[in-house]
């Protein structure tokens, strides 16, 4: 029951209950209250107080104790290396990073858009802008220049942070000519670039705007910790939305600090010392939260680990990373499961290493299928937590908080809501349905700390996208249900973002890529369900009148612009040519009916379709390349 109490006080005491959780950060001018509702259904958090989150993450342990104590380890198999860092050394790097930066006119506002790969210095990074004020974009090192440079055309950074290069098992990811790329295409031009120059790759750099990343620090003085307000923007991470125009996500600091301090240790159960490892990507959410801010802010050691699940150099490099490092609570997406146990299915490689210091494995970022859960708990003998979140919030929705009350696990679901988000589903009418009952999920305002308060100059959209469906609620864009004892089920997006290896992509920018090629005259992308990745692109391509070429060409030319435009992180490798596209009688196209096909379920003629006709057309085109697979 203590759960229980707890989240009824959250949602009944908001300000009560989120100042008391404020308690475990440090503030230049405590909050005199929590929420602030004037602009509602704009809501915002500890906005009269005043804080530093690089301060919260590195210096006050540096202060209390912890200068000695290691912050984070380094562990590359992609490039062989291993190394850690002190809190005291991450602290004076940050801060000689942080000089240099401000000797250049970085201040407190300015945008700085980030495109590293996981190395120690994306951190150092993230942390000389959070400790400057100025406000960090990370871009994602799988996207291709254009992502890229749509992202720097609308976060108008003044300055970018790149390394020369990335490694992906068997090929150099050359960072320096997408940057290069992606300046050009941008409208906006930064006013200069700093590369971090990795062994692996010294790129070519442009006399007058890229400086080294050590040479820029030379001789500069390290910058202190600039105060901000509460609700200044710590970063603004871009995310997909339903077009090719992602949306670029507010962090405000405060609420930030706030809520990820609570999960540390009461959904994560971390204590300060202990060694935390989430193993994801510093250019999506669960990095920005679960590999640099949260476990820094508790005092934990995270590890920033470079590398793939399977391959570098096997399915045991998880197992030997919680072995080497003493790991007590590790989180990844599932798919990084699957990806080790086809490897491994009996789990040989895990028998070899001793993962006992592990307490529990976190799966986020996309359903947890019952299969891989089942057999990681089987594995690893410890509770397998699924829990749900998005970019929008930052940090969980639903969990199951293993340090304050360890509840029950539901295998399929991701538990109970945490503090402060008051989960419902609603049916189109945007009523709360009955326990059991599907619908779409949605949370009534306003949303707890940490979560989104805007969108990056663009509250218009914000308010369209989230909040105009359901008036009062925020909407998720997730469907499900919630059973009898408030345990949530993930089922389905109600949008047309799709889901592949943990990353959300959509398919409407997919669509936007494809219909520019010359040939192409109407396309559709659809998320067919994939043993490995969870969901795959797929795309249907109906030519121009009189494109005599060969179909098998011009497949493989839209993979190739997709890879282009978007980047490999698209995973767009499936498409076939169709004369035409299922519709219904107004014109919309038929996606979830193409999905069914595509999945091999049963598929019920809309009643509103043009030619059901057309069903068969792409069954057949489906069958062409192999789906529904085996
Ligand atoms: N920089 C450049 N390219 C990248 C990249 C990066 N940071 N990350 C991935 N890519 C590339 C991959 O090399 C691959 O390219 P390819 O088409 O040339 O092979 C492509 O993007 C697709 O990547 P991915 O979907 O990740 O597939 P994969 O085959 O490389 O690996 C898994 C499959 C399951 C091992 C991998 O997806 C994985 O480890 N996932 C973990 C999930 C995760 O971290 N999710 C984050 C949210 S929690
Ligand atoms: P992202 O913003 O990239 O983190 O993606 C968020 C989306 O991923 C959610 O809206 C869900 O669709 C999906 N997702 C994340 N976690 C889970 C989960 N535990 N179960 C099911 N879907 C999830």
């Amino acid at each position: 029951m203590r759960y229980a109490d707890l989240h009824r006080r959250s949602i009944e005491d908001p300000d009560g209950f989120w100042l008391e959780q404020a308690q475990a950060i440090d503030w230049v001018q405590p909050p005199t209250r929590a929420l602030f509702d004037q602009r509602a259904p704009i809501y915002e958090w500890f906005r009269d107080a005043r804080l530093n989150a690089c301060w919260n993450a590195l210096d006050r342990h540096v202060e209390g104790g912890r200068a000695d104590q290691t912050a984070l380890i380094y562990d590359s198999p992609v490039t062989d290396a291993k190394q850690t860092y002190t809190y005291r050394e991450l602290r004076d790097r940050v801060a000689s990073l942080a000089g240099a930066l401000k000797a250049r006119g970085v201040q407190k506002g300015d945008r700085v858009v980030i495109y590293m790969p996981m190395i120690p210095q994306a951190l150092e990074a993230m942390l000389a802008c959070a400790r400057l004020g100025a406000i960090h974009s990370v871009v994602f090192g799988g996207f291709a220049a254009r992502e890229l440079a749509t992202r720097i055309d609308d976060a108008k950074p003044r300055a970018i942070i790149a390394a020369s290069c990335g490694i992906e098992p068997g090929r150099v990811v050359h960072y320096k000519p997408l940057l290069d790329g992606a300046i050009e295409m941008a409208t906006h031009k930064p006013e200069f670039c700093v590369i971090f120059q990795r062994e692996q790759e010294v790129a070519q750099l442009i006399e007058g705007r890229d400086l080294d990343w050590h040479e820029c620090q030379v001789g500069v003085e390290p910058a202190d910790c600039v105060p901000v307000d509460g609700d200044h923007p710590l970063y603004i991470l871009y995310t997909s939305g339903t077009t090719g125009q992602p949306k670029g996500v507010i962090r405000a600091t405060a609420g930030y600090l706030v809520a990820l301090a609570w999960t540390m240790k009461n959904h994560y159960n971390v204590n300060p010392g202990e060694v935390f490892w989430t193993a994801s990507d510093v250019g999506w959410v669960v990095g920005h939260s679960y590999i640099v801010y949260a476990p820094l802010l508790h005092g934990a050691t995270t590890v920033v680990f470079e590398g793939k699940p399977v391959g570098t150099p096997d399915a045991g490099t998880f197992w030997r990373i919680i072995q080497e490092y003493g790991v007590v609570s590790f989180f990844t997406a599932p798919t990084a499961f699957r990806a080790i146990k086809r490897e491994d299915p009996a789990g040989e490689m895990v028998a070899q290493y001793d993962t006992s210091s592990l307490r529990a494995l976190y799966l986020a970022g996309e359903r947890a299928d019952p299969d891989t859960v089942i057999w990681a708990q089987e594995k690893l003998q410890v509770p397998v937590v699924d829990h749900w979140w998005q970019t929008e919030t930052g940090w969980p929705i639903c969990g199951n908080p293993q340090g304050y009350e360890a509840l029950p696990v539901k295998i399929g679901s991701p538990s109970v809501p945490m503090p402060g988000y008051d989960v419902r589903v609603l049916d189109e009418g945007g009523h709360p349905v009955a326990p059991g009952e599907l619908g779409a999920i949605a949370i009534r305002l306003p949303l707890p700390p940490g979560t989104l308060p805007n969108l990056w100059q663009a509250e218009e959209r914000f308010v369209k996208s989230y909040l105009a469906a359901f008036p009062g609620y925020y909407e998720t864009g997730d469907a499900g249900y919630i059973d009898e004892d408030g345990y949530l089920y993930i089922m389905a997006r109600t949008d047309d973002v799709i889901n592949v290896a943990g990353h959300r992509l959509s398919t409407g920018g997919m669509e936007e890529v494809l219909a520019s090629h010359p040939d192409v005259g109407e396309c559709a992308v659809i998320g067919v369900a994939d043993a490995l990745k969870g969901q795959l692109p797929l795309g249907f391509l109906c030519l121009n009148k009189g494109v005599a070429r060969d179909h098998g060409e011009v497949v493989r030319e839209a993979v190739a612009l997709v890879r282009e435009k978007i980047g490999p992180v698209a995973a767009f490798r499936l498409a076939v040519v169709v004369d035409r596209l299922p519709k219904t009688r107004s014109g919309k196209i038929l996606r979830a009916t193409m999905v069914k096909i595509a999945d091999g379920e049963d598929v019920t003629v809309p009643a509103t379709i043009d030619d059901p006709a057309i069903l068969d057309e792409i069954a057949q085109a489906l069958r062409s390349i192999g789906y529904p697979s085996a």
